[in-house]
């Protein structure tokens, strides 16, 4: 079984897309965790973000490995772990470039699509899951948020990361992200192709809840089916 959980930074995503994968025992794909290292090499080897093709080229020639596990994420780079250096402010500022950058896309898509092959079932979260990359997956989800409570949770992911946050910055940061980032997941909402989540006021375990009742549905459908 494929479940795809997309929307935008801050929405919660990756918490309960990681629960939920450890209560059905399948694994968990963090894809936002690959343009985030390669947007780390980018900055590292100093290739200019402002060019398209040498983006393409850095995305077909970096090797990157996920361990994504019911309470962690382990990404190497090249063989490095960078777990935690793709998760500051730095890389946070520079994803937009190498993530609209449409060729990169295409070799990130590839990679993602071998993995769902591999793997067979999985929990993937991003933000073309449902729409691009898994256009066949059994449960779509599409979880939303206000502005406001997306960017409080970033800050105190940061802060507990002993990174210095200033909250008006991540809010900033967060808004000129979705500027971006939209148009990935909006045709799942305009199809009515996904289920919608606002969890500004829910807990996790009642988002994880939801869903979990979501998947069991389409697992009596298929059922019925067979
Ligand atoms: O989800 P996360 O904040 O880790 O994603 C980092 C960035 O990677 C996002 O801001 C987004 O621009 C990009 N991304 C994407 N497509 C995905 C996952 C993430 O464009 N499937």
């Amino acid at each position: 079984m494929i479940v795809t959980i997309d929307g935008p930074a801050g929405s919660g995503k990756s918490t309960v897309a990681r629960k939920l994968a450890a209560l059905m025992g399948i694994p968990y794909l963090d894809t936002g965790a690959m343009y985030r290292a390669l947007t780390l090499k980018a900055l590292e080897s100093g290739t200019s973000l402002d060019d398209p093709d040498a983006l393409v080229r850095l995305a077909r020639e970096t090797a990157i490995a996920l361990d994504c596990g019911p309470t962690y994420v382990r990404v190497r780079m090249d063989g490095r772990d960078v777990s935690e250096a793709i998760r500051s402010m730095q890389v946070n500022a520079h994803t937009n470039p190498v993530a609209a950058n449409p060729g990169v896309r295409a070799v990130l898509v590839e990679k993602q699509r071998e993995i769902g092959r591999q793997l067979g079932s999985l929990v993937t979260e991003g933000r073309d899951q449902g729409s691009v990359v898994f256009p066949d997956a059994d449960v779509k989800f599409l979880l939303e948020a206000s502005d406001a409570k997306r960017a409080e949770r970033r800050y105190l992911e940061l802060k507990a990361d002993g990174e210095e946050v200033d909250l008006d910055a991540i809010l900033a940061n967060i808004r000129s992200r979705d500027k971006n980032d939209e148009r990935q997941w909006l045709p799942l909402k305009e199809r009515g192709q996904a289920i919608v989540i606002d969890t500004t006021a829910m807990s996790i375990a009642a988002v994880v809840e939801r869903m979990r009742e979501e998947v069991e549905r389409c697992r009596a459908r298929q059922a019925v089916r067979r």
